[in-house]
């Protein structure tokens, strides 16, 4: 066997091959939403990170983050949580659609992207409730929600939003959009999940209003299907819109006490009535919080989150408990219990990718990739728009297989790209894996509270100077390379 597999013949049947694989390759055919045609079927799922300028006006540096991937082959970029309001915001330092002065920056950035053949998709985002940094203009406000509930996790404090607040929010997404669409980009993502906003008004975990607004499924969706009707109101029919969806709560994953909230079944039927509503795609994810156990899913790492951490200290009355519980290394054992829980729940995975040799890397995919494709493949069943499934995807004998098997239309991608920004190109090179693929050890996660977001995890770069130059290379070119001394 050993010589068959040396000899010359062998070597140029499996290149030729891997070529006529590469020819049919799924992963490769173009995905086509009703408005919208994207070269391949991999999407750099939206990642936040503290670019931006306080007052939500864009840099150089955030677009030298979104031309690294656009750069490494993904067929679009569905950018950061891009708050349509500053009480929307979940921290400082985010780039903004909140009003018409924040145009030319986006289409600067959609212009960069689309030098790659790249498309670039704007998520239209609000906090409610899960506001982590308030910021100076929020300063003394209630988070506005669908709730007057305190989020269970860190404490945030907020207040029911009244009719008036509602229609004036639907509103704000509807400009977002029009924005977007002026800025030249190639259509919107609802953040609808990980319990911003939108998910706070979906889920019977956490929506308690009395009013045409909460009680039953109908009354929660009806946020979302109103701002999807205004968005078409406002920029028409002809521009694409997608939504994110946390396809089952588990609202109750950490927080043990409170209700565990929408099952997968609610979700199928907002999905339904969303794509009656005017969408014209769906981004499937999970969890009614960020982060959760289960999503971005990997390590909890305190050695992180205890420098990080005091940014957020005075952001709820929660924040003082979960410090010492990550301070405090005798008590994390309790809270890895408690993070770890719902994920051993878990049904086990349908399928794998190629074999891995290295046993470590093997264990992690296992454990960690696709974790949402089944829910996926539920919600695809039921709707006729195309289905974008994200969560530790980062093999193409996977992502072939969950496509192919109708598992999903396409996937997206964050820390996977954030660890290796050509992971696509390599796809295309016929490689399955990178070399050094993401551990999940969502290092990048609980840095960029405080520090520019990049890959963190130290064993994968040769030293710490290595992994700060790569760090930091999203501030190159700056914004004023050219100019005189
Ligand atoms: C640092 C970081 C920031 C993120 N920011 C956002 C965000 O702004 N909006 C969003 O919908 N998801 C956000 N996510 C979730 C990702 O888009 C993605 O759905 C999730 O991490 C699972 O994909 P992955 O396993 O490839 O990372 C973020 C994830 C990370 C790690
Ligand atoms: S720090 Fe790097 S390896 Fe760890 S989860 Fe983030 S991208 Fe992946």
């Amino acid at each position: 066997m050993l010589r068959k597999i040396l000899t010359p013949n062998f070597i140029a049947e499996k290149t030729q091959k891997t070529e006529e694989q590469m020819e049919n390759d799924i992963i490769f055919e173009p995905l086509r939403f009703r408005n919208l045609t994207v070269k391949n079927r991999i999407f750099r799922s939206s990642i936040s990170g503290r670019w931006d300028n306080y007052d939500g006006s864009g840099t150089q540096a955030r677009i030298n983050w979104e031309e690294k991937f656009a750069r490494g082959g993904v067929g679009a970029i569905i950018t950061s949580f891009v708050p349509v309001a500053i009480r929307g915001r979940i921290m400082p330092n985010y780039a903004t659609i909140d009003c018409d002065e924040r145009i030319p920056f986006w289409r600067k950035v959609g212009e960069k992207v689309h030098e790659y053949d790249c498309k670039f998709i704007l998520q239209l985002s609000h906090s409610g409730r899960q506001q982590d940094i308030a910021g100076i203009e929020n300063s003394g406000k209630k988070a506005l929600s669908s709730t007057s509930q305190t989020e269970p996790f860190h404490g945030f404090l907020c207040q029911a939003m009244t009719l008036t607040e509602i229609k004036e929010t639907i509103q704000y997404f509807a400009d977002g959009a029009r924005r977007a669409r002026e800025a030249g980009l190639d259509g919107v993502e609802l953040h609808s999940a990980n319990g911003y906003l939108f998910n706070q008004f979906l889920s019977s975990g956490i929506n308690d209003r009395q009013d045409e607004y909460g009680g039953s499924l109908e009354n929660r969706a009806r946020f979302l299907l109103d701002v999807i009707r205004a968005i078409r109101k406002e920029v028409g029919n002809d521009f694409h819109l997608q939504f994110k969806i946390s396809a089952v709560d588990y609202n109750n994953a950490v927080t043990f006490w409170e209700k565990p909230g929408n099952t997968i079944e609610d979700s199928i039927q907002v999905c339904k009535w969303a794509e009656e509503a005017g969408a014209d795609g769906v981004h499937v994810s999970t969890g009614s919080l960020f982060p959760h156990p289960l999503n971005p899913i990997g390590d909890f790492n305190f050695d992180v989150i205890t420098k990080t951490y005091d940014a957020m200290l005075s952001s709820g009355i929660e924040t003082t408990r979960n410090y010492i519980l990550f301070r405090k290394s005798f008590l994390h054992p309790i809270f890895n219990l408690l993070w770890n829980r719902v994920k051993k729940q878990l049904p086990p995975q349908a399928f794998s990718g190629d074999d891995v040799k290295d046993p470590k890397i093997k264990q992690l995919l296992i454990e960690n990739q696709g974790r949402n494709l089944l829910d996926s493949r539920e919600i695809k069943k039921h709707v006729n728009i195309p289905v974008l499934c994200t969560g530790g995807l980062q093999q193409a004998s996977y992502i072939r297989q969950a496509i192919n098997d109708q598992y999903c239309d396409g996937v997206t991608m964050a820390r996977t790209l954030i660890a290796n920004n050509y992971l696509v190109k390599s796809f295309r090179e016929g490689k399955d894996l990178a070399d050094k693929p993401c551990t999940y050890c969502n290092k990048c996660l609980l840095n960029v509270i405080e520090n520019p977001l990049g890959c963190y995890e130290q064993d994968r770069f040769n030293s710490y100077e290595e992994m700060m130059e790569e760090v930091m290379s999203v501030f190159h070119p700056t914004q004023f390379a050219n100019s005189s001394k």
